[in-house]
């Protein structure tokens, strides 16, 4: 059974008319979070994507990332909602399809120059994808890519982060 058969869709969560995409069913299956990691290793040690340290998103862009950047031989950088990262943080708030969020960063996280890998479970309008990418570059990191289980094409945020000039690399797609 590949990736996509693994990922269940739950409808009208969290509100009317969203067709969530839900890896839980994807990861909780050891052969199905293999299959996620081991295809994505074996992209990014043989497509030339070349970065020194992985950022994930929260939350589920904690499980991808963190086994991620273990095969990878990478360190792992985590992207938090306010209020949760002790030291020095810097903040972005973005839009949402209503209203604005916030994510944050330690201000130390990253040194000048450090070419990132950014990596979350799906990609949807793009908004917190180019957020955490906003505040990489505010630190001073370059990014490299970004990776995703889950990409939704029709919901545009793909074609946005193409035109930005960013590499994505995403395992399946939904409509
Ligand atoms: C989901 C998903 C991505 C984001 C994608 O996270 O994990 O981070 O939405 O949507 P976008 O491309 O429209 O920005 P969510 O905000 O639900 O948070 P969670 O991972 O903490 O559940
Ligand atoms: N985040 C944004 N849109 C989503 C969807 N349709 N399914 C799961 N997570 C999401």
């Amino acid at each position: 059974m590949p990736i996509k058969s693994r990922i269940r869709t739950v409808p009208d969560y969290p509100k009317k008319g969203i067709m969530f995409r839900d890896i839980t069913t994807l990861i909780k299956d050891p052969v199905g979070f293999r299959l996620v990691i081991d295809n994505m290793t074996q992209h990014y040690l043989s497509n030339g994507v070349d970065f020194d340290v992985i950022v994930g998103i929260e939350a589920r862009g904690f499980i991808l990332g963190g086994a991620l950047a273990y095969t990878l031989g990478k360190g792992f950088v985590p992207v938090r909602k306010p209020g949760k990262l002790p030291a020095d943080v810097v903040q972005l708030e973005y839009e949402l399809e209503y209203g604005t969020d916030k994510i944050e960063m330690h201000t130390d996280s990253l040194v000048e120059g450090q070419r990132v890998l950014l990596v979350d479970d799906l990609l949807a309008t793009g908004g917190t994808a180019l957020a955490a990418a906003g505040l990489v570059e505010k630190l001073g990191g370059v990014v490299a890519g970004m990776a995703f289980i889950v990409n939704l094409p029709d919901i545009g945020g793909e074609k946005k982060i193409r035109e930005k000039g960013y590499d994505i690399y995403s395992l399946t797609e939904f409509e």
